[in-house]
């Protein structure tokens, strides 16, 4: 089986195919930069639109995008002033100063000579090199996020022990994982509130544009290609584009995937509430089955390793605190409730298409994240209401660690929640089926709302 077929992308088997906004990017960036065509370039039945030497400004794009050219766009473009690799170090290095349990973790592991080594001598191409410069002036956190990736995969890669050829592969596959994005349509991107079902499908996308482009470059090894379409499964199937369990997946994806959603969780939810990298650990014991285990197990030695402890408040109502939780648990188990009651377990055979498949995965995935956490349930209700008519100080740790669970529980709940319209469409799955499983995902949408209205 190809690793492009039985996705959800199955006919996005060719750049061509791609609805490409590159171009777009180009033009915007002409406006600060030089971005002229270094060579005639012409559609595919020789027709020239743009003579060597000419500005790839508003126009120029306008007339470009309405034709497939002879070759890729990026191939016919010289940039001036891009980045090097000292700028990706000194990127490094800033994210480092910015976060200062990332240099606390990175100088216990010793590893400022290995990044550096590695950030500076592993060769990219220039179109590598080009792109990542439009990523830079375009979509700047998306440059950051990118040596964040390479950074904490790289680290992960040598915890692991895993051999050289491997651990240059991480790092690429780190870098590049999300360089698909240059190529969607910003104004998705961009888009402020919830997308369609159709716009979060581009959104996806990006995972098969990455692999497709980076196929197209030799010295781009095939492993870091089969990483980035990956980087977005997980080992019990509930990932996409392929929904892909643990059989067939690759090691160096599930490193990139458990980086990305770090860095998410790092510098949005954490920074906001000043936690530091050592308050991932509830979040990684929920998802060890999720990336593979020797994957969640390097990870969790790096941060018990580094000495960093768990962020506790100190001046809480330890009263107040108890209720909120007691108040966002009751909310998330009528929102499990909804879902197991409608027996999407059981309904294997009825969700067997693409879509239907990838809506049954993501739906067991996060019932039995929320069984085996024991957030949900009687006794955790009764503790919690107890806590809260009668404080006790000891019991800050466990609700620092019950509140870090449920915001990944409610934020699996809100994944499930988003594929549920797009997957059950295109699912062949009865009417009747349908009906059961939209009015389930309308309670766990309803008790979501709630929650993020207080
Ligand atoms: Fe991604």
């Amino acid at each position: 089986m190809s690793d492009n077929s039985d996705n959800i992308f199955e006919d996005l088997d060719d750049l061509d195919k791609v609805d490409d906004h590159y171009v777009e990017h180009l033009a915007q960036l002409d406006e600060s930069k030089d971005v002229i065509s270094s060579q005639d370039i012409v559609n595919k039945k020789g027709v020239l639109l743009c003579k060597k030497g000419t500005h790839v400004n508003k126009d120029t794009a306008e007339r470009l995008i309405q034709h497939k050219l002879s070759q890729p766009l990026e191939n016919s473009i010289i940039l001036s002033d891009s980045i090097d690799y000292a700028f990706l170090f000194k990127k490094l290095q800033g994210q480092l100063d910015t976060y200062q349990d990332c240099r606390t973790i990175h100088d216990k592991m010793s590893f400022e000579i290995m990044a550096k080594k590695t950030f500076l001598f592993t060769r990219l191409n220039p179109v590598i090199i080009q792109k990542l410069t439009v990523i830079n002036e375009q979509m700047p956190e998306q440059l950051d996020k990118a040596v964040f990736c390479a950074w904490l995969s790289l680290l992960i890669a040598i915890e692991m022990g895993l051999d050289k050829d491997t651990r240059h592969q991480t790092y690429l596959a780190g870098l590049l994982h999300d360089i698909g994005f240059i190529h969607l349509s910003p104004e998705v991107l961009n888009k402020k509130g919830g997308l369609t079902a159709e716009e979060w499908r581009a959104i996806q996308s990006h995972v098969v544009i990455g692999k497709l482009l980076l196929e197209q470059h030799k010295d781009i090894p095939a492993g870091v290609s089969k990483a980035i379409l990956e980087h977005h499964e997980r080992c019990d199937g509930s990932g996409y584009p392929a929904n892909k369990n643990d059989t067939n997946l690759g090691i160096i994806g599930q490193i990139v995937g458990v980086a990305d959603s770090i860095y998410a969780i790092r510098t949005k939810q954490f920074e906001r509430h000043g936690r530091n990298m050592f308050d991932l650990l509830p979040y990684l014991q929920m998802n060890a089955k999720t990336y593979f285990y020797d994957v969640y197990k390097a990870l969790s030695s790096i941060l018990k390793y580094s000495g960093l402890k768990m962020t506790l408040p100190t001046d809480i109502d330890i009263s107040q605190r108890a209720d909120s939780l007691y108040v966002r648990s009751q909310a998330l188990s009528h929102a499990i409730d909804a879902l197991q009651n409608s027996n999407i377990m059981d309904m294997s055979d009825q969700l067997s298409s693409n879509k239907g498949r990838s809506l049954y995965k993501v739906s067991t995935h996060v019932l039995s994240m929320s069984n085996e956490s024991g957030l949900v349930g009687g006794d955790i209700h009764g503790w919690l209401k107890q806590l809260a008519k009668e404080p006790d100080p000891e019991a800050i740790a466990e609700l620092n660690e019950i509140d870090l669970m449920l915001n990944e529980l409610h934020w699996q709940l809100k994944n499930a929640c988003r594929s549920c319209d797009d997957s059950l469409e295109k699912s062949e799955a009865s009417a009747e089926t349908q009906f059961k499983l939209r009015e389930a995902y309308t309670t766990v949408g309803l008790c979501l709302g709630e929650l993020e209205d207080k």
